[in-house]
């Protein structure tokens, strides 16, 4: 697992570098002013002022910077020193309130005191942590008694689409293995021409909508939130929003890369 580890944040690293300097992340926009979090999110997570907020895979921080500039008392984490030392730098030269500690997620106990009234991640993040139960212990730890829980996400069914070739064709598996799923990179992501070669793990985590009626959610999620929830100490406090973002009937594969779901839940007061 470890060896896992470190191939994604050796990737991780090449990939913040490119990110930096790069157009997706638009850094200039941000440094003017600029907010990258979406409607989305500041909706449902609502007023952050005077509140702590953990950001968990933070990658170089603009989203944690922000929920600074919102006024929230901000700290992200991730594992990928390049990432946190953009962080740091950005945050530095433009007196943004962020603390960054560099970790990987499991080990943030041991790297970070302190606990949150928020514990917040986004868009990419459940898909490169092979242990959800795991995670979400990490999650417990953090957050206050009361505090929230917030993830926003795309929907794991854009992830089993073979994107390499036209037409609508499944490559990857929709539900979760003891197996990873390696593939090799080149470019990024944001970035598509960057210069960057790597290997990528990741863990599919599927969406389970059984269980959500037993527990009484209306929400889609991977199956550990809504199981493990309750036995973690949070209930649920919202609904998700799926949103098809943009209507393109002849694509299901773009509808369904679209779809963003959201969960919150909130640590039980006695817990
Ligand atoms: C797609 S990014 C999250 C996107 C972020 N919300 C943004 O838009 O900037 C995923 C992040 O997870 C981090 N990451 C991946 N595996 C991790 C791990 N095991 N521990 C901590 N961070 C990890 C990566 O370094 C990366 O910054």
């Amino acid at each position: 697992m470890d060896a896992y580890i470190t191939s994604n944040r050796e990737l991780w690293d090449k990939w913040a570098e490119a990110h930096v300097t790069g157009s997706h992340y638009d850094v200039p926009g941000f440094i003017a002013g600029g907010n990258r979090l979406h409607s989305i999110e500041l909706e449902e997570v609502g007023d952050v002022s005077g509140k702590s907020l953990l950001h968990l895979q933070c990658h170089f921080g603009l989203d944690t910077l922000s929920w600074a500039r919102l006024g929230a008392v901000a700290t992200g984490a991730d594992f990928s020193p390049v990432a946190i030392e953009a962080a740091r730098d950005i945050a530095k030269e433009y007196c943004l309130p962020a603390t960054f500690v560099l970790s990987n997620l499991y080990n943030l106990p041991d790297n970070l005191c302190g606990a949150f009234d928020i514990v917040y991640t986004s868009y990419g993040t459940i898909y490169w942590l092979p242990d959800l139960p795991l995670w979400a212990e990490v999650i417990a730890h953090f957050l206050k008694p009361g505090g929230a829980f917030h993830i926003v996400d795309f929907h794991p069914m854009g992830m089993v689409f073979d994107g390499t070739e036209p037409g609508l064709r499944l490559g990857y598996p929709y539900f979760h293995g003891d197996e990873p799923i390696i593939e090799e990179v080149h470019g990024s992501y944001a970035e598509a021409d960057a210069d960057v070669h790597g290997r990528e793990v990741g863990w599919a985590h599927t969406v389970a909508a059984g269980h959500h009626v037993q527990y009484g959610f209306e929400t889609i999620g991977p199956d550990v939130w809504a199981t493990d929830a309750p036995q973690m100490g949070f209930a649920q406090i919202t609904a998700v929003s799926t949103t098809p973002a943009v209507p393109e009937p002849s694509s299901l594969a773009f509808l369904a890369t679209s779809a963003i779901g959201l969960l919150s839940f909130r640590r039980n007061k006695k817990s």
